[in-house]
């Protein structure tokens, strides 16, 4: 079955979901260089963490999220979750009319563009790791290159917390990522949605040597591109929606997102997801 529930028109909003705040990184870039875009994001708080639950169950939030971003009408859907980009990419791409980006493959491109030695680090959730869809990914495009995955479920807790540096964090980091400085790796890509809120301590633990590529920002200029190329890109727009919805309570969702974001989040609600008979929004 197609869905689509856009006409694929400027005027129309980008929709963006996430398994909850780490998304509002990937929003974050998309404001920096497309300013007049309006958008809807959704932010799946009541199943978050996706990074540790199995594919099927990572698909089927992913299907039922994108469902309710269709019902809103929007030119283009940004899966900004890499869990959920990992999984269900595929699949929401065959089901979907319009537009569908991932924060996956824009990483895995400039990882491979970047790499001088052909040895690239990944990290990211345990699904996103387990999935193995980053390696695939860099694999498919340079067969040369290899690549090691380490799964880092301590950062997303502790980005959450706020605890962005400080001794704990850059000891949880050096646990993580020292296997990878082994390995020999020249670039590292930052395969989840919080990481680029640790850069500095990960960049003080991997070195200087090994380049540090933020899948938010590469999403960001994939997302500008897929609009320019399709003619759906939004040039003038005075007054700018952001409309954010939530599948709990939205209080913990403003003040942590504010600091995710780097801006005011104003109009925010509580949605149901799934979607029952009648849809929730419109
Ligand atoms: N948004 C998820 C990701 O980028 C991290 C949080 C979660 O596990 O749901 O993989």
């Amino acid at each position: 079955m197609s869905r689509g529930a856009g006409s694929g028109r400027p005027e129309e909003p980008i929709g963006i979901f996430d398994s909850g705040i780490g998304g509002l990184t990937v929003l974050r870039e998309i404001l920096t260089i497309m300013p007049s875009e309006d958008v809807i994001y959704l932010g799946d708080t009541a199943r978050v963490p996706y990074g540790i639950r199995s594919p099927e169950t990572v698909e089927k939030y992913a299907v039922e999220n994108t469902e309710f971003l269709l019902e809103n009408r929007i030119k283009l859907i940004v899966v900004a979750c890499n869990t959920a980009s990992a999984v269900s990419l595929d699949a929401l791409k065959k089901t979907t009319k319009v537009p569908v980006v991932g924060v996956l493959l824009p990483g895995a491109e400039a990882a491979v563009r970047k790499t001088a030695n052909r040895r690239i680090g990944v990290i990211g959730t345990e699904a996103t790791i387990r999935s193995m869809a980053y390696q695939r990914a860099i694999v498919s495009i340079d067969p040369e290159v290899v690549v090691t995955g380490v799964a880092c479920p301590l950062f997303v807790p502790l980005v959450e917390e706020g605890w962005t540096d400080g001794e704990i964090t850059r000891s949880v980091a050096r646990e993580y990522l020292g296997r990878l400085k082994d390995s020999g790796i020249d670039t590292l890509v930052l395969g989840c949605t919080h990481y680029p809120l640790l850069k500095g301590v990960i960049k003080d633990v991997v070195g200087e040597g090994i380049a540090l590529i933020d899948s938010a920002v590469e999403t960001a200029k994939t997302v500008r591109e897929t609009l320019e190329a399709a003619g759906l890109s939004r040039r003038r727009n005075d007054s700018p929606i952001r409309r954010f919805y939530v599948t709990d309570d939205p209080a913990r969702f403003r003040k942590v997102g504010e600091r995710f974001l780097g801006r005011r989040i104003t109009c925010i609600e509580k949605v149901e997801i799934p979607l029952t008979g009648q849809a929730a929004h419109r």
